[in-house]
């Protein structure tokens, strides 16, 4: 197996797939998808264009679909949540799908939504992931940052860290066997310097911080969680991600 990181949509590659894809938004687009699937959602259905999630969405029965809509970390108006996994209870979500639009979750999604695999992980399911890999050994595998519209985000790359950590720490593998590209020692540098205190790196992180002046403490607090989900979602149609 060889891992692959790319720290955004931008700069991943467009002109050949892996076999499998992660895709990565800690804060907070792929912990929502998680949590909503965990929480008994149908389905989850990523857009990156919200003109189109409400067109969709619109032959859906009202009763079985939810719609949430973030640009820029608020609710989009029009949509029934934005995108705090902490909303994706199961009295809100148990049975109905789930229509989501994100400023950069659902475009890393979109990015790799060619691949024959693809996943979406984050802090909270990174050891179902993980397991996933252990399981099935794809040859190449690529962990795709969502960043901040085309910029760096520490928080998907620590995530990427951990899953690339945990891989070394139950494999026999070293870590230029593992390594695809030098992202990915950079990215197991930065979980191995932070995993102690995943909170206080969201705290000092530019997403971390922009959530924060919006009241988001408790997304935080949840997102910095590891391992709590076993839950991992797969893509079963393009777009569409289910319970694996
Ligand atoms: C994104 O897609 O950029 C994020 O998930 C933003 C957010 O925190 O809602």
């Amino acid at each position: 197996m060889k891992l692959f990181v790319y720290h955004t949509p931008e700069l991943t590659p467009t002109d050949k797939v892996p076999d499998c894809a992660i895709a990565i938004d800690v804060l907070r687009a792929t912990t929502t998808i998680a949590t909503a699937l965990n929480a008994g959602a149908e389905a989850v259905q990523a857009f990156s264009d919200l003109e189109k999630l409400m067109r969709v969405s619109e032959e859906w029965p009202v009763e079985k679909r939810l719609r949430a809509g973030e640009r820029g970390g608020a609710k989009v108006s029009g949509c029934d949540l934005g995108n705090s996994p902490l909303d994706c209870t199961p009295e809100r979500v148990k049975g109905r799908r789930l229509f989501i639009s994100t400023t950069n979750g659902t475009r890393a999604l979109q990015c790799v939504q060619a691949s024959p695999v693809v996943l979406a992980a984050a802090l909270v399911n990174r050891a179902a992931a993980v397991q996933y890999l252990l399981a099935n050994s794809p040859e190449t595998v690529w962990l795709v940052g969502s960043g901040w519209q085309g910029a760096y985000s520490l928080e998907d790359t620590v995530c990427a860290g951990a899953i690339a950590h945990s891989l070394l720490q139950q494999t026999t593998n070293s870590v230029d066997e593992l390594a695809g590209n030098d992202e990915v020692i950079a990215a197991i540098a930065l979980y191995s310097q932070w995993q102690d205190n995943l909170l206080e790196m969201f705290r000092q992180a530019s997403h971390g911080q922009r959530l924060l002046l919006m009241d988001g403490h408790d997304d935080l607090n949840y997102c910095a969680q590891t391992d709590v989900l076993e839950v991992l979602p797969i893509q079963k149609e393009p777009g569409v991600l289910v319970r694996n």
